[in-house]
């Protein structure tokens, strides 16, 4: 079926009648939890992203009246009654919001024939979600780079047993001096974050995963944001420069080894021409990070209102876990 940007779908007139109003042009969508229960302004759809008829909630009494419900994969994962048991209204599409690797979620096999939409960082989701983009400018703007009084930065949270970029990181250090912020290492606030690594030349933006279009805000955030010049691991080159040019970035595969790629970083370290190069393509892009969790919902209406009608997946898991050729 056919439908056409913000064609409204047909309500269905036998659903309950409920104290709650929606105007008929609105799509409710129900915000099954907060992620991680941290809470989010629910009406800022139009007045800031706008995008106009968005109606969100996390009243969950609304559910026999939602036109969508979301729900987010780590709050529901551990138990199959975290999904609504309520029956379903039958025009009410089910949509699978993930943005983690398959290393940090578990059971996938609950969400068989339920879902109607994937919402995930996956560029092949129905409901595209990036930790950022590059966009592509019309002028070419200027920039000036932020003094640069360190060399090398790595901010870690998580030590995933078994994560490459432990091992790589174990032997890049023989040959690196790197200052390594978070548990169990230098202390930084939050406040202070932004600030200090700015003043690092690299910044070393390693995913807890190599999986397709897994590229995080270790990359927009900790590294473009602060205009340190990234060093990536995790998936591909060529995964990468499907969303950001190639001379924005150094990856760790293009090295035989560690210690190479420590002997490149100290090259540049002395060769203040050949480090700005890096900088090139800032000329032409500009960084765009996630703007917040609010606008990833205000998008899955918005997607919502074009999308086609019937759609069942019938494993997520299938698509999740198999699906994954870059
Ligand atoms: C949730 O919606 C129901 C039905 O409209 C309403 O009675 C209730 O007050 C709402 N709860 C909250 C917390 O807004
Ligand atoms: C959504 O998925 C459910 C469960 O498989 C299905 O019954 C329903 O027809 C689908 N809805 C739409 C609008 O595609």
């Amino acid at each position: 079926m056919e439908c056409k940007p913000n064609e409204i779908i047909p309500k269905n007139t036998d659903r309950p009648v409920n104290a709650f109003i929606k105007t008929e042009k609105e799509l409710l969508l129900l915000v099954w939890g907060f992620p991680f229960t941290e809470p989010f302004p629910l009406d800022t759809c139009e007045s800031v992203y706008g995008i106009s008829g968005c109606k969100l909630t996390t009243n969950r009494s609304l559910y026999g009246i939602a036109d969508a419900v979301v729900m987010h994969h780590v709050d529901i994962m551990y138990d199959r009654r975290s999904l609504p048991q309520e029956t379903r209204p039958h025009d009410q599409r089910w949509v699978w919001f993930n943005m983690e690797p398959p290393r940090i979620i578990r059971n996938l096999h609950f969400l068989d024939n339920l879902f109607n939409m994937t919402m995930t960082f996956r560029q092949d989701s129905d409901i595209y979600i990036p930790y950022g983009r590059a966009i592509a400018l019309k002028e070419p703007q200027s920039f000036s780079i932020p003094a640069k009084t360190k060399l090398a930065a790595w901010a870690i949270s998580q030590w995933y047993p078994g994560a490459r970029r432990n091992t790589y990181y174990e032997e890049l250090k023989k040959y690196l001096p790197i200052d390594v912020y978070g548990k169990k290492h230098m202390k930084l606030a939050w406040d202070d974050f932004y600030k200090t690594i700015s003043k690092y030349k690299f910044y070393l933006a390693f995913e807890n995963s190599n999986y397709k279009d897994y590229i995080t805000e270790k990359l927009w955030s900790h590294a473009f944001d602060q205009w340190a010049v990234p060093v990536v691991l995790g998936t591909t080159r060529k995964n990468y420069e499907r969303f950001l040019p190639g001379e924005a970035f150094i990856h760790v595969d293009d090295f035989s080894s560690p210690k190479e790629l420590a002997s490149y970083l100290l090259e540049l370290d002395k060769d203040e021409e050949r480090y700005k190069r890096y900088f090139y393509w800032r000329s032409y892009y500009q960084v765009r990070r996630d703007p917040g969790m609010d606008h990833h919902y205000c998008t899955a209406c918005r997607v919502l209102q074009q999308a086609p009608y019937y759609q069942v997946i019938p494993s997520i898991q299938k698509w999740f876990l198999e699906d994954v050729k870059v």
